[in-house]
């Protein structure tokens, strides 16, 4: 099964107005540089100017988060409905910095899922597991029960969501999982995806830890790594390119 390549920059809590015209506008100039699919998450603030600067472009933009609510007193949060407002396609859903450090449960990263496909975004669903769980053994059981949580929150609905593994220890660690690690842990969370939906096969699955420009290739070329979340390496125009390059 050929799936196309999905590139996909996490800005995580980065930029400015004038940092970002800068960097929007040197991924807009760069020649050849999107045989694939690619797309960049922005906080929220930045969502007017990415709909601005990125119309009519090939680049998708998306949010790194949303609330689990459609609307209400929840002082702070963003709603799917009002990301989709901002011609958003994506939104984050799950990273393990929210999980870990504004302790979102799987249930939580669920009904986010849920509320983002309900706004018409695809949901990029973050799952992976800390270095003390993969030493313990206890990856699969880990990703599986993430994943899980989602795909009976959504039931027919989960073959419309990018799932993105991302192993903890290799977020802005520099230390990337093996392509024959991640590779293991997208194979099995592809037939997860299998036992739920009939169009697994055509899902995409995109690696995320410290993918830089000499990695991607390798990583991508695994038979169910479907593209990257590219966080560090997102900020800069010419290593993001780079790695959209060796997704082709
Ligand atoms: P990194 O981040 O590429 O800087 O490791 C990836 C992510 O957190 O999505």
């Amino acid at each position: 099964m050929s799936r196309r390549k999905l590139v996909v920059g996490n800005w995580k809590m980065n930029g400015s107005l004038a940092a970002n015209a800068a960097l929007l506008d040197a991924l807009r100039a760069l020649p050849g540089a999107a045989p694939c699919d690619v797309a960049v998450c922005a906080p929220f603030p930045y969502l007017a100017q990415l709909q601005t600067r990125l119309a009519g472009s090939t680049i998708a933009w998306g949010a790194q988060d949303c609330s689990a609510h459609a609307s209400g007193a929840f002082t702070g949060e963003v709603s799917a409905a009002m990301i989709a407002e901002f011609g958003c396609r994506y939104v984050i859903v799950g990273h393990s910095e929210r999980r870990t450090l504004h302790a979102e449960s799987d249930q939580l990263v669920a009904d986010k899922a849920k509320a983002a496909l309900a706004a018409g975004l695809t949901p990029i669903v973050c799952v992976g597991e800390t270095l003390a769980q993969r030493e313990a053994d206890e990856t699969a059981a880990v990703v599986k029960r993430q994943l899980s949580a989602v795909i009976h929150t959504l039931a027919h609905c989960t073959a419309q969501i990018v799932v993105a593994y991302e192993p903890v220890w290799a977020i802005g660690t520099g230390r990337t999982a093996s392509p024959e690690q991640a590779q293991e842990v997208h194979a099995l969370l592809r037939r997860q995806l299998q036992a739920a939906t009939a169009t697994a096969a055509a899902m995409t699955i995109l690696y995320g830890g410290s993918v830089k420009a000499d990695n991607a290739a390798t990583l991508f070329s695994q038979a169910d790594i479907d593209g990257g979340l590219i966080g560090g390496a997102s900020l800069v125009a010419a290593d993001f390119a780079a790695i959209a390059r060796a997704a082709a």
